[in-house]
C-alpha cells in the first residue's frame, strides 16, 4: 500500500476510501466519491473562510507562521528590506529572481516610462466629494483604467499582461497621490519619471510652492522600505479576491480593484488607519490597562494591528518597521503615541488572554505611527498599503491565469433554507 494515502471509513455506509494525500493535501474534489447512495451529491469539505483549504499552489511567497517567517521568492524579508529596493522586491517577484543590473535598468526604464495617466483621470478625481475616502477614490480609478486599455481583457497573452503589469504597477503611485491632492484641495503634481519610484510617489503626494522640493532621503528609504514589507503576502484576502475576480477572465485593471476593495476593510489593510484611530482613543500610556481590559471582556473591542490569521508569533514585518521608526523619528521628531503603542505591546506580550490566543503585533501596529510622522492623513494609510502590494496581486492573478489546474472560481454551499414552497398572493400573506 503507497505511503501517502489518507484511508476515510464511512460509517454510514461502512465503505473505505483511499484518498491520495500530495504536499501535505488531499483534494477535496476526491471526498466527491463518497456517497450513501446514487443520489447522493456526494461528500464535501466545509471550511467558512478558508480556516484550512489551499486554493492554489504557488512559488510566489512563503509563510511559516508558527516560526514568523516571510520569504518571497526564497529570500527572507528581512534581507530583502535591508538591501533591496521596492522596484528589484517587484522584479523579484513578478519574475522569481533577482535581476541582473542590464535587468533591473530595463524594468525600471519601463516602469518609469508608464508613470502618467491619461488627462481624463484627473476629471473622475474631481468628480469626488472633498471628504471622499482616498480608498474609494483608487478603488474607482483602477476599475476605469480597464476602460482605457480595452486590449487588456486579452489575459492569455503574456505580452499583453505584463504590459498591463508595468502600467498598474507604474500609475499606482500617481492614482494615489491623486486621491491625496483631491482630498486636500491641492492641485495634481505630474510624475517626475527623473525620480525613483518611491521618492517621485513622495514628491507628488508632498511637493508644493516650489519646483526644487526634495523629499528626504531617509523618509523615502523608509518608505521603500514599507512597501517591500506590504509587496505581497501570498493568499490574503485582498488576493484572494483579485484571484477569485480575475478567475473570471476579466481584465487585470477590474481584478486589482476588487483587490483594493477588500483590503479596505479594517481587519485587512484598513487596519493601520483603525490602529491609529484606537490610539488617538487611548490617548495617554495610563490608559492602556483600562483599554486592555475592554478588549479581554469581548465587548467588541479589539486590539487593532494585533492578531493574525497566519502568523502565531511576532509577524516578521512588525520587526523590520518598528526598527524603521527609529530613523524616521530621529527626522521628524518622535510620535508620542509610540509610547501608548509600546505600552500595549508590552502588556499584552504577557496576558494570558493575547498569549493563549497566540495574538501579536502584525504589520500595521506600528506602520501607521511611521505614516502619521511623515504627515499622511489617517485616511490615506491603507492606499500606502495599496501601492506597493500591486506587484503582488498582479503576480498572483499572472500565476492564477496560467496554472493549468485553475479554473473559474465556484465554491459550494450548504443550502440550510427552505424548498418547493407555493407562491402566496400578496392579499393572502399575513
Ligand atoms: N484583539 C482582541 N482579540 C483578538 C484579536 C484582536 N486584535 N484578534 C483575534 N482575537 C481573538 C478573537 O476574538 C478570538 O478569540 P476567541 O477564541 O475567544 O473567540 C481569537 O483571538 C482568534 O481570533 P479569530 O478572529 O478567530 O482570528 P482570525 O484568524 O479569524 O482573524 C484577524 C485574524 C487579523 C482578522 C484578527 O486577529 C483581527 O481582527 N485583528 C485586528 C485587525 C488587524 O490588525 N488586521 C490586520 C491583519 S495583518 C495585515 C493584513 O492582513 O492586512
Amino acid at each position: 500500500m503507497p505511503n501517502d494515502t489518507l484511508t476515510i471509513k464511512d460509517n454510514r455506509t461502512g465503505k473505505s476510501y483511499e484518498l491520495k494525500i500530495e504536499n501535505g493535501c488531499i483534494r477535496t474534489a476526491d471526498l466527491k466519491q463518497i456517497k450513501v447512495g446514487p443520489e447522493d451529491f456526494g461528500l464535501m469539505g466545509y471550511d467558512p473562510a478558508f480556516l484550512n483549504t489551499a486554493n492554489c499552489k504557488s512559488t510566489i511567497t512563503f509563510i511559516d507562521g508558527d516560526r514568523g517567517i516571510l520569504e518571497y521568492r526564497g529570500y527572507p524579508i528581512d534581507q530583502l528590506a535591508e538591501k533591496s529596493t521596492h522596484l528589484e522586491t517587484s522584479y523579484l517577484l513578478m519574475n522569481g529572481v533577482l535581476p541582473s543590473k542590464s535587468q533591473l535598468d530595463d524594468f525600471t526604464r519601463e516602469i518609469t516610462h508608464h508613470t502618467y495617466v491619461h488627462e481624463n483621470v484627473k476629471s473622475f478625481m474631481d468628480g469626488f466629494r472633498y471628504d471622499a475616502h482616498p480608498m474609494s477614490m483608487l478603488a474607482s480609478t483602477v476599475a476605469a483604467l480597464s476602460s482605457f486599455y480595452p486590449e487588456a481583457k486579452n489575459v492569455k497573452s503574456k505580452e499583453v499582461r505584463r504590459a498591463q503589469m508595468i502600467r498598474l504597477i507604474a500609475k499606482m503611485p500617481t492614482l494615489a497621490a491623486f486621491s491625496y491632492r483631491h482630498a486636500q484641495g491641492l492641485p495634481y503634481i505630474y510624475p517626475n519619471n527623473e525620480l525613483p519610484y518611491t521618492e517621485n510617489f513622495l514628491t507628488m503626494v508632498k511637493s508644493i510652492g516650489t519646483a526644487r522640493w526634495k523629499a528626504h532621503p531617509a523618509l523615502v528609504k523608509a518608505l521603500d522600505v514599507l512597501f517591500i514589507l506590504h509587496a505581497d503576502h501570498e493568499q490574503n484576502c485582498s488576493t484572494t479576491s483579485v484571484r477569485t475576480v480575475g478567475s473570471s477572465e476579466v481584465d487585470p485593471y477590474s481584478a486589482v480593484a476588487g483587490g483594493i476593495a477588500a483590503l479596505f476593510g479594517p481587519l485587512h489593510g484598513g487596519a493601520n488607519e483603525a490602529v491609529l484611530r484606537m490610539l488617538r482613543e487611548i490617548g495617554e500610556k495610563k490608559n492602556v490597562p483600562d483599554f486592555i481590559k475592554r478588549v479581554k471582556a469581548g465587548d467588541g473591542t479589539k486590539l487593532m494591528g494585533f492578531g493574525h490569521r497566519v502568523y502565531k508569533n511576532y509577524d516578521p514585518r512588525a520587526k523590520v518597521i518598528k526598527k524603521a521608526c527609529d530613523e524616521v523619528f530621529s527626522v521628524t521628531g518622535r510620535n508620542p503615541l509610540l509610547d501608548i503603542a509600546i505600552e500595549l505591546e508590552r502588556i499584552a506580550l504577557q496576558d494570558e488572554y493575547f498569549v493563549q490566543r497566540k495574538l501579536y503585533p502584525n504589520v500595521d501596529f506600528y506602520s501607521g505611527l511611521i505614516y502619521e510622522a511623515m504627515g499622511f492623513p489617517v485616511d490615506f494609510f491603507t492606499n500606502l498599503f495599496a501601492i506597493p502590494r500591486t506587484v503582488g496581486w498582479l503576480t498572483q492573478w499572472e500565476e492564477m491565469i496560467t496554472d493549468t489546474e485553475q479554473k473559474i472560481a465556484r465554491p459550494r454551499q450548504v443550502f440550510l433554507g427552505k424548498r418547493e414552497l407555493d407562491y402566496v398572493p400578496i392579499e393572502r400573506r399575513s
